[in-house]
């Protein structure tokens, strides 16, 4: 088996507890063998090793909310999250996922996961399919209720009947035995919105019989967010399975400053039920055109539209006025497509971001034409902009909201840690250098300050080059 020794470096363990220490690990195949302070005296002078003086070395992060569900399929190479040290993705979140739904044209917002890549009727052809294409990262897999109601319920437009629910939890069911992870929902969303508590419940439990996590993206993140806070925990809380709540926010200006109830709210839950939350490093949201979006009062601007795809990148704003019409008005020519919402204030962002529940979560949508910059810039944000400069988290504190934390919220044992024996996704960056350069006007513009990625103990990523692609579908172990 091929061994390397990662000499000297600052370990950060993602476990949040332990302060980082310089030391060495030792990589045997996919695993870590050892780490230690004098391994390298311990060990053969003729064995291979990596000076890392100057550098921090992790768990490979994981992207606790993606939508990268296509994505590794039809660009495996995952440059936007390789190149941010990102090793393991969850996918299928927001309800949105590729699987179990067949179709030609999926509706809104399963058009943001991609634009008619739903072929795969089970977890197992679509991990069959990101087999095939050799991923540069792992993946875990999400099974989203609007794919399930988009496949199963006649009018979406009411609550599912009581065969409706059974042939979505029959198919729910099957894909968690095949290696799903668990369920995801996105009451916002038109799809979903008509789906009840009975309906909801009833999915949980079966998640739950599997050992299965629920993610949410609540019913309301403006006016109503503490009632779908709620929404959400009972159903978690009656279904007895731990609940995420995707990509906190107070969004809309009215909402600014709510962060200080919803957390208070969300920690008075936390006492009795298992239950975490993501966020991304921003200020603006994104997610499918909405007019009820453009509210006049919210900045936006355009990430892709099927109608007008040279737009992409545009203020609606500008838009609207070169049209001569109002902003929904612009919003209505324009679909479908997608955009990027001004909505959230700096204190909400950072008070939720510096959360000991909240874990990142990029929510990058890979195929948008003028895409969010969280898609190519969330996790090293979290470090340059969050840590490093302004002294919200600490080092360690970082590395575990991107790794550990996540890991077990996730149920992943042997990733998001360093200790012997764990899986050898780890990743080499230089600590005053490691900053995104993504933002809204070049959102696609790599970070800097990665040294190398190691996903499955391969070399994956050099200095900007992609090497091995040696990701793998995760299941339960
Ligand atoms: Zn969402
Ligand atoms: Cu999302």
């Amino acid at each position: 088996m091929p061994e390397l020794l990662l000499h000297q470096a600052l370990i950060v363990d993602g476990s949040g507890a332990t302060p980082a220490w310089r030391g060495d690990l030792l990589l045997r195949g996919d695993r870590i063998a050892a780490l230690g302070t004098e391994l390298h005296r311990e060990l053969d002078a003729s064995l291979p090793r990596r000076d890392c003086t100057g550098m921090v070395l992790a768990p490979g992060f994981i992207d606790a909310h993606s939508h990268d569900d296509a994505a590794l399929i039809t660009t495996p190479e995952m440059r936007p999250k390789l190149s941010q040290g990102v090793c393991t993705v969850v996918t299928g979140n927001c309800g949105i996922s590729l699987l179990p739904l067949l179709s030609s044209e999926p509706p809104p917002p399963l058009n943001l996961l991609a634009r008619e890549q739903f072929r795969y009727p089970s977890f197992t052809a679509w991990r069959a399919a990101v087999q095939a294409a050799q991923p540069a990262v792992n993946a875990l897999a999400l099974v989203g209720h609007t794919a399930l109601r988009l496949r199963c319920v006649s009018e979406l437009g009411r609550a599912a009947t009581a065969a409706e629910r059974a042939t979505m939890c029959a198919l729910l069911d099957q894909a968690l035995a095949e290696g799903a992870m668990g369920l995801s929902s996105g009451t916002f969303y038109a799809p979903a919105a008509a789906a009840d508590a009975t309906e909801l419940l009833a999915l949980a439990r079966v998640a739950a019989r599997h050992g299965g996590v629920y993610a949410v993206h609540l019913r309301d993140e403006m006016a109503g967010v503490m009632a779908a806070i709620q929404e959400a925990a009972d159903c978690a809380h009656k279904a007895g399975l731990p609940l995420v709540i995707s990509h906190h926010k107070c969004a809309g200006r009215k909402q600014w400053g709510h962060s200080l109830q919803t957390l208070a709210l969300i920690e008075r839950l936390a006492e009795r039920q298992a239950l975490g939350l993501d966020v991304y490093p921003y200020l603006a949201g994104s997610t499918v055109l909405r007019e009820d979006l453009a509210d006049g009062l919210t900045p936006i601007r355009l990430t892709w539209s099927e109608a007008h795809p040279e737009l992409a990148g545009r203020w609606l704003q500008d838009i609207a006025s070169d049209w001569a019409c109002s902003e929904p008005e612009a919003v209505a020519r324009l679909q479908p497509g997608g955009a990027c919402y001004f909505q959230m204030q700096e204190e909400d962002v950072s008070r939720i971001l510096a959360h000991p529940l909240t874990m990142i979560g990029s929510d990058g949508l890979p195929h948008d034409r003028f895409p969010h910059p969280r898609l190519w810039g969330a996790f090293p944000r979290v470090w340059a902009h969050y840590g490093r400069e302004r002294g919200l988290l600490s080092l360690e504190q970082a590395v575990h909201k991107m790794s550990g934390l996540t890991a077990q919220r996730f149920g992943l044992k042997d990733r998001g840690v360093l200790r012997a024996g764990a899986a050898a996704d780890l990743v080499l960056f230089d600590p005053e250098r490691f900053t995104d350069r993504a933002d809204y006007a070049q959102p696609t513009l790599p970070a800097i300050g990665l040294e190398a990625v190691w996903v499955n103990g391969q070399a994956a990523w050099e200095r900007g080059r992609p090497l091995a692609r040696a990701g793998r579908v995760l299941s339960r172990e």
